[in-house]
């Protein structure tokens, strides 16, 4: 299994490129179901969830190529196969995106179960709830959901909770559904208007997107589409809030300001100064580093996907941060890893209360999920000597070449093999 090893103490300095967006990328690639047209998606990054979805979509019947330059094209006018095998949704719960789109087109569908996860339960009962709604029969047999609908009827659909892959399902189910389908307390993040954008790209007739209720009207069938995925919003705050806890100075392409407003405001009040123009943000740090104290909750607020992250920043920072994560119940799995290079954090509940210890030093730290992860890089970034992070395919899951683009920036990074 790789390693990293991380020199730490090298304030980042230089200028990267973000990768598309793994979050928006899987359903996209998913929305390809849903017609018998080609798909060509640019801009998607080369990560193992990107692999497995494609993998996942080529065992189903479609056809699958992938260009030089990362462009995908995908067909799935011969999709035979609408099913998703234990085997594949295990090791990535995104794989629940295929039910929607498989219901819409093939009428049926059987898709395993995702189990349980490191960071939390996270069931698919909304995405369930709102199939049924829509006309779906779905019974859970041997571990897999097995549905099936002639034709789904467009609903209104009031989730229960804001769920953004649930809410991703139920708009690309309801493209081709008889009538028009209202989703109330839908997700707002990037990730699902670039879905919508590339679904209204195909044909789709879809309005709110970005807003908490979204109506899509079915339309008969989908066309062929050529659409280049966003940027990945946590990729580019994981790098800013890297080069914030070093002391650094970084310039970010191909990434935008306005989709991680939160995330900036953070890094400015931890003293931050950011400039941004149309695809760039530009930070460097003036002063010194201060704690920041947030708490998560679904876009536009402080994303989920960010926490562990920043709580890497404030085991450095002067002062002490309170750090409330209200999605996961389970997402503080670096914190007892972080306290191995020396990090003063207390748990209590789902705050974890962080107080600036000033420095951090290199020891031996295990990767537990994929931003868990990219706290312990940040981590391994600041801290005094070596630090070495075990199980590093889960970072390998979401971070394009994270160790180039780090070497590019300065960091004494390298790869055990
Ligand atoms: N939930 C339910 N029932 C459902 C669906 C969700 O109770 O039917 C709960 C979950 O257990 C969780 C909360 O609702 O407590 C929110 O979960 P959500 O469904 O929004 O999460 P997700 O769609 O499974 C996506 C991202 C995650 C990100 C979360 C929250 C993708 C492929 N994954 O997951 O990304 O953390 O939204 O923003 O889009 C990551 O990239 O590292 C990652 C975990």
């Amino acid at each position: 299994m790789d390693k990293l090893v991380i020199e730490g103490g090298v304030a980042l300095k230089g200028e990267v490129r973000i990768s598309g967006a793994k979050n928006a990328a899987l359903p996209i690639l998913c929305a390809s179901i849903l017609s018998d047209e080609p798909l060509r998606v640019s801009n998607v990054p080369h990560l193992r969830d990107v692999t497995t979805m494609l993998g996942l979509l080529a065992q189903m019947g479609i056809a699958v190529s992938v260009d030089d330059r990362l462009g995908v094209e995908l067909n799935a006018q011969a999709l035979d196969n609408p099913e998703a095998p234990y085997e594949l949704v295990k090791t990535m719960r995104a794989s629940v995106l295929v039910l929607g789109p498989l219901l819409a087109r093939c009428g049926k569908a059987r898709v395993s179960l995702p189990g349980g996860c490191a960071i939390g339960l996270r069931p698919v009962d909304q995405h369930l709830k709102a199939l049924e709604a829509m006309g779906a029969t779905i019974a859970i047999e041997h571990g897999y959901m097995q549905a099936t609908a002639p034709r789904l009827k467009g609903a209104r659909i009031i989730m229960d909770l804001v769920t953004v892959t649930g809410t991703e399902n139920i708009m690309m189910a309801a493209t081709l559904a008889d009538g028009q389908t209202v989703i109330e307390n839908a997700a707002r993040e990037p990730e699902v208007v670039d879905l919508a954008n590339c679904l209204k790209a195909m044909g789709a007739k879809i309005k709110g997107a970005g807003g908490d209720v979204i109506k899509i009207v079915g339309v008969p069938r989908l066309h062929a589409a050529t659409y280049r995925v966003m940027p990945d919003r946590i990729e580019t705050g994981t790098f800013l809030a890297a080069a914030a806890a070093t002391g650094g100075e970084v310039r970010l392409r191909d990434t935008r300001a306005s989709i991680l407003d939160a995330v900036l405001e953070k890094l400015r009040e931890a003293g931050a100064q950011i400039e941004s123009a149309d695809d760039c943000i530009n930070l460097h740090m003036p002063n010194g580093l201060r704690s920041v104290s947030l708490r998560t909750a679904p876009y536009p607020a402080f994303p989920t996907d960010m926490q562990a992250q920043f709580m890497a920043l404030n085991s450095v920072a002067t002062g002490t941060a309170l750090m409330t994560e209200t999605i996961f119940e389970n997402r503080f799995m670096h914190v007892q890893e972080l306290r191995r290079l020396g990090a003063r954090i207390e748990v209590e509940g789902n705050t974890a209360v962080v107080s600036g210890a000033g420095h951090l030093d290199g020891a031996t730290v295990m990767a537990t999920d994929l931003r868990a992860s990219a706290s312990l890089v940040i981590a391994g970034l600041i801290a005094r000597g070596e630090t070495t992070i075990e199980r590093v395919y889960h970072l390998d899951r979401g971070y394009e070449s994270i160790e180039e683009k780090l070497s590019r920036l300065g960091a004494r990074i390298s790869r055990v093999r």
